[in-house]
């Protein structure tokens, strides 16, 4: 009877499961946890709490990260939120709490009174400032939990748009604040999702108890299970297969390192792996992804930000960063301007090297090989993914071209702006678009002790018709 509620099982790593539970479920079992069990409300909101502040605390440094703004609903998600914010400023992060639906309970007016004694500010909606970016690295959505219905109301609905709103398309590094959401999404539907696609899209999201249905839709990086108490009788009722905590962990990662869109990528953490030659695929651009996952689980501020080298006719090498696109079986593809001085490069000679590097994993990639523009329709399609500033941008700037003053471009990018203010479709410019390098090089590097560096190198070959790739190994 019990199993039969149960609605989802995914893979997790190897050979584990793990079970989404529906709304109905949830309900049960806090209702369980709540009656005989003998918890109380602030017993879970303690441990919601601490798992998100720490799960936050695993992905984004306070070194780095510091500026949290918590907004809080009238709910327990809300409560979650205020205790994860003391949490947080014991580790060391500034928070903010934005709180404006208070709930008058002993248990909310106490947790009120904890993150004041902390001097945490707490800012009403029209404190907020209107370009959340500016001040804030971190937006913890703590607005609504598994057992919301309907349709959020103000101040929630605007807040909720706000988020949603929040994007990193952009070609220059991270612009936006990371979006932790405790348990669900705000505005998802518990367990359906992101229904009309066009909700809160977070960057970590910590589920409680076990992972609720909406879960299965999530794409960002992070995934974490928080509440590590549910005990044996609960398990056994509803067949929860759950991952183990390591250690005295509070939460633990759900998943592997994520398989990410890149031209949508932000941010993430991790550690170095010793590099062996039976532990590599036998395919470069599946090592690559492997590795790629891994930069992007280590945290790097921009894995995807590569170094492009080029040179003319003349032979004359010259290297700039640009930022990957796309990765696939076909190659690497970034974007730019036709009329740049690497177009140029590009269209005497099609040659070019491009260069990872991964500082915290101590890891380097070399890709070398053919460069041919993509077709138009990509190039479209890229354009119109980016932030409707970087759009603009991308017009106004005749790349690498001599220009008088900044003020030239502050001038045409203003009346760009007040051209394109209606939303109407902002038309790519024809000498902007991307390009594509098909690899006939691969290099990975691998930092070791006492220098002796791993270096594996891939040459492309053909059998039968096909491509093959022969792997060596060189002296560090
Ligand atoms: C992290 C980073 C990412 C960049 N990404 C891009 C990019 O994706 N496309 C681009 O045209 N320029 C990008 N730039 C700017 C380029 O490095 C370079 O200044 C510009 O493309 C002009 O290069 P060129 O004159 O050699 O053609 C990026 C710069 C940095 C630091």
């Amino acid at each position: 009877m019990a199993n039969r509620m149960v609605s989802s099982v995914q893979s997790l790593g190897n050979s584990d499961s793990i079970t989404y539970i529906s709304q109905r479920e949830a309900a049960e079992i806090d209702e369980a946890l709540m009656g005989p069990l003998g918890f109380s409300v602030d017993q879970l909101m303690e441990s919601a709490g601490l798992s998100v502040a720490s799960a936050i605390a695993e992905v984004y440094k306070s070194s780095d990260y510091s500026h949290v703004l918590v907004i809080c609903g009238p709910g327990n998600n809300g409560g979650d939120g205020l205790v994860a914010a003391r949490h947080l400023c014991h580790f060391g992060y500034k928070p903010s709490i934005c709180y404006p639906k208070r709930t008058p309970k002993p248990l909310y007016s106490g947790l009120l009174i904890q993150v004041e004694s902390l001097a945490v500010p707490l800012l009403s909606v029209e404190d907020l400032p209107v370009d959340l970016s500016n001040e804030f690295d971190i937006l913890v959505d703590a607005m609504f939990g598994f057992s919301f219905h309907g349709t959020p109301r103000p101040p929630f609905d605007d807040l909720i748009q706000r988020l949603a709103s929040l994007q990193n398309g952009d070609q220059t590094p991270q612009t936006s604040p990371f979006i932790v959401s405790i348990d669900i999404p705000s505005g998802w539907h518990v367990d359906e999702g992101d229904i009309n696609g066009a909700g809160i899209k977070p960057d970590i999201l910590v589920s409680l108890t076990a992972p609720k249905l909406c879960a299965e839709k999530f794409c960002g990086p992070h995934h974490f299970l928080g509440v590590r108490f549910i005990p044996p009788s609960i398990l056994d009722k509803y067949k929860l297969r759950l991952p183990a905590y390591p250690g005295t962990s509070t939460c633990v990662r759900i998943g592997k390192a994520p398989k990410i869109d890149i031209s949508a990528l932000k941010n993430n953490f991790t550690a170095p792996e010793i590099l062996e030659d039976y532990q590599v695929e036998p395919n470069p651009f599946d090592q690559f992804q492997n590795w790629f996952d891994e930069a992007v689980a280590a945290g790097l501020k921009l894995p995807n930000a590569v170094a492009l080298s080029t040179a003319g006719k003349h032979g004359k090498p010259s290297s700039r960063m640009v930022l990957l696109k796309e990765v696939d079986k076909d190659g690497f593809v970034w974007c730019t301007n036709y009329e740049s001085r690497k177009a140029h490069d590009l269209s005497e000679n099609p040659c070019a090297s491009l260069l990872f590097y991964w500082d915290a994993l101590n890891r380097q990639v070399r890709v070398e090989g053919f460069v041919q523009k993509v077709s138009e329709e990509e190039s479209e399609q890229y354009f119109h993914s980016r932030l409707r500033g970087s759009q603009i941008g991308a017009i106004v700037s005749k790349q690498s071209t001599i220009i008088p003053g900044r003020h030239v471009l502050h001038q045409e990018y203003k009346e760009l702006e007040a051209k394109f203010s209606d939303g109407s479709l902002i038309p790519k410019p024809k000498d902007w678009g991307g390009y594509r390098l098909k690899p006939e090089f691969f290099e990975f590097w691998q930092g070791q002790q006492s220098r002796l560096h791993d270096r594996l190198c891939y040459s492309s070959g053909e059998a039968d018709g096909k491509t093959t790739w022969k792997i060596v190994r060189l002296a560090p």
